[in-house]
């Protein structure tokens, strides 16, 4: 049987698995070794998300020194640099979401961490360009990978009072491996030492896969391959009670008998969902974050701060995404998705317009005293308002939009076409740059923002506290 639609239902909110699932009995809180065995298993597993983010947010720094080793880079090599990863990331997550379904969450997560340890020590000790740029694209399979089948495991192995704040928590690791990415950015900075930068990521990477072998399937897998008995045990260990385990071992076969395949994803009543969900992952990356994560402290430097003023900067970007995050993450099931969406989007449109004022102001470059201050209050205003609203939420959403049956293959939908957008994005900004300024870049993106906002405002639902299956039949997808 194929697990296509399996993965995401264990990303239920809570209050919604009573509605939606066969033979739920209230449950009891998780305590004592349980607990810490559920907490300890997404700690270990959310490794592959702080490895995303400090995959993708090191190049920032790294691309101010690579010329040191490859003399007369062009702007559109530092490009290729920086985005052959999201070409790898775009191939990795559908690649490594099939591969979950045939040989099992496990040994994707396992062979995930092992091409992250391959991507980022060939990249350390890459003795040509090119290598470094193929080592780039190894990296990115194994982003894309774990962007797709961290949260997918995550939220199988835990309870289902806990799976709504997990999965945004696989948000914040990727947020504060961005920000360890900064910091060892910046302490490295005054050595230049570029390969230190990439080949320090070796050191999660094999956290991950040591972690990962002490780590059982899970349940969701065993039960879809026809190995009940040991997901009973697993699931033994990570439940408050006997009732428990029987439950979810129901649901998820109720779950498997449903499933659907592409022509249901695609099919009338899917559609609009599809739609939405495709537009949040191309409007998180055309209204520019990856332009502020990525090319910070290039751009930072080239408008005249210094190697290590850039690069401090760069970490106060990385610390305001971690904070904000940590507050969208206690604010998203208290006053819902479409509040923090809403207000975070405007935010990111006044972000972006300051920051392309300041950069009007000083003639297109060369910030000095007061366009300096207005720059770095845009980005930090542009950044917290992405990382409250728009970061989260997408996420958030398109494990919460879909029916069931379909949930699967709609996401990987959505995931590949974020990394799509973001490598479009991050290929062509240094070219866009010369073509029309930093201001041109920023006020451009504040315009794309300000189309997004319209859009959200009137197609997105709000999802809070309401059953997926209520959800689902109120949006018309429902079977
Ligand atoms: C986005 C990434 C981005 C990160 C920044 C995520 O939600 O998908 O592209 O780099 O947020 O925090």
């Amino acid at each position: 049987m194929s697990m296509a639609a399996l993965p995401s239902q264990q990303h239920q909110p809570p209050e919604h698995d009573g509605a939606a699932s066969p033979g739920s009995r209230g449950r009891r809180q998780l305590q004592g070794s349980a607990k810490r065995a559920v907490v300890w298993g997404a700690a270990i597993t959310a490794l592959g998300g702080m490895l995303f983010g400090y995959d993708t947010g090191v190049v920032g720094g790294a691309l101010l020194f690579l010329a040191k080793s490859f003399p007369g880079l062009t702007s559109f090599d530092k490009e290729l640099v920086t985005s052959l990863l999201l070409v790898g990331a775009a191939v990795g997550a559908p690649g490594a979401g099939a591969l979950a379904d045939r040989i099992g969450r496990r040994p994707t997560l396992l062979l995930t961490a092992a091409c992250f340890i391959a991507g980022v020590l060939g990249a350390a000790f890459a003795p040509w360009f090119w290598f470094l740029v193929c080592m780039r694209f190894v990296i990115g399979l194994a982003v894309g990978a774990a962007s797709m089948v961290v949260p997918l495991y995550i939220g199988e192995m835990a309870p289902p009072s806990t799976r709504g704040s997990l999965v945004s928590f696989n948000q914040l690791a990727i947020t504060t491996g961005i920000l360890v990415s900064f910091l060892v950015d910046y302490f490295l900075g005054s050595t230049g030492n570029w390969r230190l930068m990439f080949g320090l990521a070796a050191i999660p990477a094999t956290l991950l896969l040591v972690g990962m072998l002490t780590r059982p399937e899970s349940p969701a897998f065993l039960v879809a391959h026809g190995r009940e008995r040991q997901a009973r045990q697993v699931l033994g260990r990570l439940r408050a009670s006997p009732e428990d385990v029987d439950d979810e071992i129901a649901q998820i076969k109720d779950v498997a008998r449903t499933e659907g395949g592409w022509r249901d994803t695609v099919a009338p009543r899917v559609r609009p969902m599809l739609v939405v969900g495709l537009s949040l992952a191309i409007f998180q990356q055309v209204t520019g974050i990856n332009t502020v994560i990525y090319y910070a402290p290039t751009l930072l430097h080239g408008a005249g701060f210094g190697s290590s003023a850039s690069l401090l900067a760069n970490v106060g970007v990385g610390a305001v995404n971690v904070a904000l995050t940590i507050v969208a993450i206690w604010l998203i099931d208290r006053v819902g998705r479409r509040p923090l969406l809403i207000g975070g989007t405007a935010g990111m449109v006044v972000g972006m317009a300051v920051l392309g004022a300041s950069f009007a102001a000083a003639g297109g470059s060369n910030l000095s005293g007061g366009t300096a201050v207005a720059a770095l209050v845009g980005l930090g205003v542009f950044t917290g308002s992405f990382a409250i609203g728009l970061g989260p939420v997408f996420w958030l959403l398109i494990s919460e939009l879909y029916p069931l049956r379909v949930r699967g293959h709609a996401m990987s939908v959505a995931t590949v076409g974020n990394w799509l957008a973001n490598f479009v994005v991050t290929i062509s900004f240094l070219t866009l740059l010369s073509a029309i300024g930093a201001d041109g870049a920023f006020f451009l993106f504040g315009f794309l923002s300000l189309v997004a906002l319209g859009y959200f405002a009137k197609a997105v639902p709000e999802t809070k506290n309401r059953p997926l299956a209520e959800i689902e039949r109120e949006l018309g997808t429902a079977a």
